[in-house]
């Protein structure tokens, strides 16, 4: 959830099909997802690996892979984990980072210079890279921060001040940690340490850079960005670089007077009035009448070396622009550098990137600008009805369209003058293109050793309602308040394959609120492991697929035993699914990292007591809620999850 109503009811053009929708209401009531009677034809079209061909058969209690004791769901203000394991805290919003830092002040009276010196507000995604064995850097997002607990006036008396503070608190955070007897530990002032936030200098590159709608009176060249925010989930590169993902960049930008509105500003949900910051009150970068192409500077994925606190961030224009939440980076077997995205917005999209060049292992130089030359492709999901094979089961075939300008009608008379323009206007140019529209697409995990790509859907309220978005064969369930997790495989074994078949790995539901509808779920969700939209996800070495949440913790109605947000770990082979973790109050578990060995799991504790909702996690008490990074092991110092 975000500090404020998402500005994104999207209106572009759809074709319907009620016959299709009808059919997979039928499909949906048998529960036929990953059930047995659905393995003979999962098995036909995964036919490309030997894990593929298990997918289907659901077993529950029986997975090598998971080898802990599931919690129960929890409505405590406390992070729970399974017998034997121990959850630690690593750092929290307001600590400071550096020697001369200023620590956390519960009466809500930091300054903007003393966030500058602390870890950002709100953690989210997050990478760890290993420098040796006892010193390690973790990148970790600061996505924004909740007014209702930064400020003791709540966000209703904002100065400049505040807004200043409010920019220092988001970005990314960088963190040495250092190995001792005790286990990881940040260290305060170590020399990894930075602070990347909304006024860091940047740099733009690409095929957008310096196009005329990046240009501003204070950056004539269009290169030269101030800043980065909204940073939701991340990715990591094998030439040790890291990537912050802008989400809802729209929701910062206003208007002190009345501006017109272009159907591009439209799509991307940027309005005269913001989504709440209030920040173009008070710094005019932010305000849409006297800087109308700031805005144009966001919604991209950025490049940073944490190896390096000197060197200057890289906004990669190629990976294109919406409101990114991942990058899912793989090598594919090629050479080629893939890059999948996920669009978080009702009806939006799934992206993949594709270099032009090959990575090359045994020159990092070469590797530093891969991302800055390639193709961006978008999904589309052929579904069911219009593919006899597979007749009527919720899988099917599917393609990537390539965004490149003068193709698939990526041309003048429709808008798009150069690949630049493709690129800034990302989602005109997919629905120009015929993309699938999504419910709502969070992280993108990549199977560590298969090729085999999750996406999760996390929910969407619109689907089968607003008639710009029918029911479609990855989004089957109208008013899904759930969430599902969409799988696919490209058609032959690599990721740089134009074509690809998916089918649906879970739709979560609540089967003792649901019995037998399709708001149960699919068969491999039960009353013991049920949950509601799926978020974040990743992969550990042994290819164990772990799942966050963001989703109601009301407890109540159509969410009753789900509890508090949560992580839980699924067997991609068998689809079996174990609760492993339960957070405190209102919060949202994002954002994961292993250690090289599998034995240290970091997890981030997003906005716990949100909207002044009662919690005082992490230290209990009449403490201020803050969001927290995790750090959980076991306790005989084995690898996580065995
Ligand atoms: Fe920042 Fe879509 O989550
Ligand atoms: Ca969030
Ligand atoms: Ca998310
Ligand atoms: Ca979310």
């Amino acid at each position: 959830m975000s500090q404020f109503e998402r500005k994104d009811e999207q209106n572009h053009p759809r074709t319907k099909n009620p016959q299709f929708s009808q059919m997979v209401e039928q499909a949906l009531s048998r529960r036929r997802f990953l059930s047995a009677a659905g393995a003979v034809s999962a098995a036909a079209f995964f036919s490309v690996s030997p894990l593929s061909r298990a997918i289907a058969a659901v077993t529950t209690g029986s997975s090598p892979l998971l080898g802990f004791s599931a919690v129960a769901s929890s409505t405590a203000d406390t992070v729970v984990v399974p017998r034997g394991y121990k959850a630690e805290r690593l750092i929290s919003w307001g600590d400071a980072m550096f020697a001369n830092g200023v620590e956390f002040s519960e009466d809500g009276n930091n300054s903007a210079a003393d966030q500058l010196r602390q870890f950002g507000d709100n953690n989210d995604g997050m990478s760890i890279f290993a420098v040796d064995d006892s010193t390690a850097i973790l990148a970790v997002n600061n996505e924004y921060c909740n007014y209702e607990l930064m400020f003791p006036h709540q966000g209703k008396q904002m100065a400049l001040e505040d807004v200043k503070r409010a920019q220092a608190a988001h970005g990314v955070s960088v963190l040495t940690l250092e190995h001792t007897d005790s286990g990881w530990q940040f260290k305060k002032d170590g020399i990894y340490n930075r602070r990347i936030h909304a006024n860091t200098p940047m740099l733009m590159s690409g095929p957008a850079k310096g196009h005329a709608l990046l240009q501003t009176s204070a950056d004539p060249k269009g290169k030269h960005i101030l800043g980065t925010f909204n940073n939701c989930a991340n990715g990591m590169t094998p030439w040790g670089t890291y990537l912050t993902c802008e989400e809802n960049f729209n929701g910062y930008f206003g208007s002190t007077q009345h501006v017109e509105i272009t159907p591009e500003q439209a799509r991307y949900g940027i309005g005269s009035e913001d989504a709440g910051w209030q920040w173009h009150n008070f710094d005019e970068r932010f305000d849409l009448a006297k800087h109308p192409n700031e805005c144009n500077r966001f919604g991209w994925v950025v490049e940073i070396d944490p190896n390096d606190p000197t060197a200057t961030p890289i906004k990669r224009s190629a990976l294109g622009r919406f409101k990114h939440e991942n990058a899912e980076l793989v090598i594919a077997s090629n050479g080629h550098v893939v890059v999948y995205l996920g669009d978080d917005e009702r009806g939006e999209h799934i992206y993949r990137f594709v270099s032009r060049d090959k990575y090359n292992p045994n020159d990092p130089a070469a590797n530093r600008n891969l991302l800055d030359d390639g193709t961006l492709y978008v999904a589309r999901f052929n579904s069911a009805n219009n593919d006899e094979s597979n007749s009527d089961e919720l899988s099917g075939t599917g393609e990537w369209i390539p965004l490149v300008f003068g193709k698939q009608g990526l041309t003048p008379e429709n808008g798009f003058t150069s690949q630049a323009e493709v690129l800034i206007h990302a989602r005109l140019a997919a629905t120009q293109v015929g993309a699938t529209t999504m419910d709502r697409p969070e992280w993108v995990a990549a199977h560590p050793t298969e090729p085999m790509v999750f996406c999760t859907l996390t929910n969407n309220k619109n689907r089968g309602v607003n008639e710009n978005q029918p029911l479609n064969g990855p989004n089957p369930r109208s008013e899904n308040h759930y969430g599902h997790i969409v799988r696919w495989q490209p058609s032959a074994g690599q990721h740089t394959d134009a074509t690809f078949n998916w089918d649906l790995f879970l739709l979560a539901g609540n089967p003792t609120v649901h019995p037998d509808t399709p708001y149960a779920g699919s068969a491999n969700i039960n009353a013991d492991n049920m949950f509601n939209s799926p978020d974040g996800i990743g992969f550990d070495k042994a290819g164990r697929l772990w799942i966050q949440t963001d989703g109601n913790y009301s407890n109540q109605g159509d969410f009753a035993g789900q509890g508090n947000n949560q992580m839980l770990c699924a067997d991609p082979s068998t689809g079996e699914i174990k609760r492993f973790l339960t957070g405190p109050i209102a919060c949202e578990i994002t954002g994961l990292a292993f250690t090289p060995d599998q034995k240290t799991l970091f997890v981030g504790v997003q906005h716990p007591g949100e909207e002044l909702a009662g919690s005082h996690f992490p230290y209990g008490g009449e403490h201020t809620p803050r969001s927290s990074v995790m750090m959980i092991t076991r306790i005989d110092g084995g690898i996580i999850g065995t």
